[in-house]
This record gives structure tokens, sequence and C-alpha cells, in this order.
């Protein structure tokens, strides 16, 4: 057993089923280019005692350490990040009679949830030797990678769309990264850093194509779990969805709880995404395995402006398992539901995580979710960075 307490054990490919020694740096898998998932001893260890242990660990995401890849304590780069509060906001107008909840992410460092992912693949990276890394990025993933790179004393380049909101250039370089703006998408600066990283020696951290952020997003579902102890599971979590890392991590969390003995059904997980750019509601919605390329994506929430997810069999497959579904909302219902977060409930939310407030009575009405039923909307990350009346006007242009 690793010094942290970690049970990681392999790596596997679900595309071909081949396993991979996770002592080297890897992206994806050697054999069919597929996304590596970490695999873990589970076996050695008593899930009831577990759960029954985790309350007097600290308020931190690495209270899990038992089911994250880091082996050495030593080698955990930390900025506070993890255990974000569930606030019950109660039953909304629009969705009489669900009980519904935001599990807020806003709080975490660098302002979103794509601190848990980076957290522990650049503490991974870091273990690993690795000392050069980058990422194409709507915002926040950069931001986080800047400031964990940081902490750790590594190099980082952030490659934005050069639509990015200024803020989230200007937080990246406050972290010493080198920032560099591509025209287009996040699908276009993926391909721009790939080719100029190609003979650097540098790392790509983009989502799922390096098998470890899934691993920190996997604690969403973990505390979403010990969170509703004693009491049950949310019915339904509603996810706004762009690259899909955060369903395939809490998917994940799910099946490694199942395996544990500790959850017999899941949360059914939606994925929530901009009518302009729907590619994995799209495929849901027909019965595809995979996403095809959404023509011409729009939206005012950058993260979710991701035409053709990397891995989106991981993405459908991680919905499905759940028996969750797909729903899309309009710019305009993004910043009122912005608005509706801000003024009714003092939450402030991202355009991307207002997202499913604006989906919950889109769904209630279509019947994916019931009167009675518990759901919990994700907040992904703090709006403070973004101005609601501008986004509006840059609508009506
Ligand atoms: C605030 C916010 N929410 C959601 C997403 C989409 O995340 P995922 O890649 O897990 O679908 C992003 C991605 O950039 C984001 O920044
Ligand atoms: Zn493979």
């Amino acid at each position: 057993m690793a010094e942290s307490g970690s049970l990681f054990h392999h790596l596997e490919c679900r595309g071909c089923g081949r396993t991979v020694d996770p002592a080297r740096p890897v992206g994806t898998c050697p054999g069919c280019g597929h996304t590596l998932l970490a695999a873990y001893a589970l076996d050695r260890l008593d899930g009831r005692r577990w759960l029954a242990d985790l309350p007097s660990r600290e308020a931190s995401l690495w209270r899990y350490r038992e089911l994250l890849p880091v082996g050495r304590t030593g080698a955990v780069l930390s900025l506070g990040e993890g255990f974000t509060p569930i606030l019950p906001i109660g039953p909304i107008p629009e969705a009489p009679g669900i009980l519904v909840s935001v599990k807020d992410d806003g709080g975490l460092p660098t302002g979103s949830f794509k601190a848990r992912g980076m957290a522990v693949a650049v503490s991974r990276a870091k273990e690993l030797g690795l000392s050069d890394l980058y990422v194409p990025s709507a915002g926040n993933a950069g931001i986080a990678l800047a400031a964990y790179a940081a902490r750790g004393g590594l190099h980082s380049r952030i490659y934005l769309p050069e639509s990015t909101p200024a803020p989230a250039r200007d937080a990246c370089a406050l972290y010493g990264a080198e920032v560099i703006g591509v025209p287009g998408t996040i699908r276009e600066a993926g391909t721009v850093a790939r080719t100029r990283e190609a003979d650097r020696g540098s790392f790509d951290m983009s989502t799922l194509r390096e098998p470890y952020r899934v691993e920190g997003k996997k604690t969403m579902g973990l505390e979403i779990f010990e969170q509703s102890q004693p009491g049950p599971m949310p019915d339904a979590v509603l996810y706004p969805t762009g690259g899909g890392t955060g369903l395939v991590g809490m998917a994940k969390a799910f099946r490694e709880l199942a395996e544990l003995g500790l959850l017999e059904r899941p949360p059914r997980l939606y994925a929530v995404q901009p009518e302009g750019c729907a590619p994995v509601v799209r495929a849901l919605a027909e019965g595809a395995d995979r996403v095809t390329t959404w023509e011409e994506p729009r939206t005012v929430a950058p993260g979710l402006l991701v035409p053709s997810p990397f891995a989106s069999e991981r993405v459908i497959e991680s919905v499905r398992s759940t028996g969750g579904g797909g729903m899309t909302v309009t710019d305009r219902e993004i910043l009122s539901a912005m608005r509706a977060l801000g003024h009714r409930h003092g939450i402030s939310a991202s355009p991307e995580a207002a997202a499913p407030y604006a989906a919950l009575p889109k769904l209630l009405r279509r019947g994916d979710v019931k009167p009675g039923e518990r759901v919990l909307l994700y907040n992904t990350g703090t709006g403070l960075a973004f101005s609601v009346d501008a986004l509006e006007r840059s609508l009506r242009d």
C-alpha cells in the first residue's frame, strides 16, 4: 500500500480493455488512443469502516485518499480544495414540488470545480517527475492548472480561445502561466496546442486525454454521497456539460461506492447544455454512442462551448448507466437563472453553472423529474467575474 493510503493499482482502457502500468507518465491508451481510467484495489478496503472514519478527516477532497491516485502524502499539492457545501434551497416557483439543493463549488480555489481535477492531476504529474504542463482551456481549467503548477513549482502553458473573457486570461498570467490566445473555440485551441507542443517534452493536461483529472472530479460524487449521509442521495443531479469529465467522474464515484457495498442506486445524472452547442444532449436523444461535431457553436457560457468533446463515449455511457438524460437551455434562460440564483438565494453562479437551474423546470415539464424528488443542481463555478448586464447586451447585438 502506498504511504498515502492510496489503493491505486493500475490504469485501464475501456476502449480495448488494455491494462497499463501507471508508474510512468501516460496520456491516452497506447493501444487504441482512448481514455485511460484509474483502477483501485477496492477489495482491500472495508467500505463501512472507511465511511465511519471519514468524519474525522480533513475537510478537503484529500479525505478520500484511498480512492485517489497520489501515492505519497508529500506529493499532494493543496490549496484547500474540496468538501464544498450542499445548500438546500427548497422548492423554487418554476419547479413546484421539487426539493432543490445546490452543491456550490464557487468557493473552491480559483473559483471553479476545475480545481478538483487539477489538484489531483498536477500532484500526480509532479509525483511522476513531470515539470512542464500545458492545456487548451475555455478559462477555468487553465486558471486551475496555472495555480496548482505554481503551487508545485512547475511550468504551465495555457492555450485559450481569443474570445476568453479577460479576467480568465489575467488570472492565468497572475499564477505565472504562459498564455497563448488562439482564434476559434477550444477545439482549435487544442489543435494549435498539440501541434506547437509536439516536440517539447511537455505534458498534455487536456480533459480525458490524461487519466487523473477525472479522479479529482470523482470527488464531486464522493462528496454528494458522504454529505447526504445518513439520509438518501438526491434522486437526480443536473450538471452543466462541456467536455463531460464531471459526469464521467461522478459516475465513476458511484460505481466505486457500489463496489464498496455503500450505494445501491446512483442518482440519475442529467447533462445540461446550451441550445447553441449541445452535442452530448443530441447524442443522448438520438440513442447514439458518441457525439458528432456541433456546427457553428454559440453560447454565452464559455466552458460549454465544446463542439466535439473527446471521449464522448465515456460521457454518454456515464449518463446512461445512471438512467439519466439530457436537456438544453437557451442563453436567455441561462442569464435569468444567474439572476434568480443571485437575487433569490444569494448564490453566485457563472453562466455554465447557472444552466442546471434553468434546466430544472424543463425537466419537470417533460416528466424526467417528478414532484417529491430531491434534485441537486451542480454549481460548478462562481459568477463573480461575469456581468449579466453585459452578457444580455451581447445577446441583443
Ligand atoms: C464553470 C464550468 N462549468 C462546467 C464546465 C464543463 O465541464 P466538463 O468538462 O466537466 O463538462 C466548465 C468547463 O470549462 C466550466 O468552466
Ligand atoms: Zn485502448
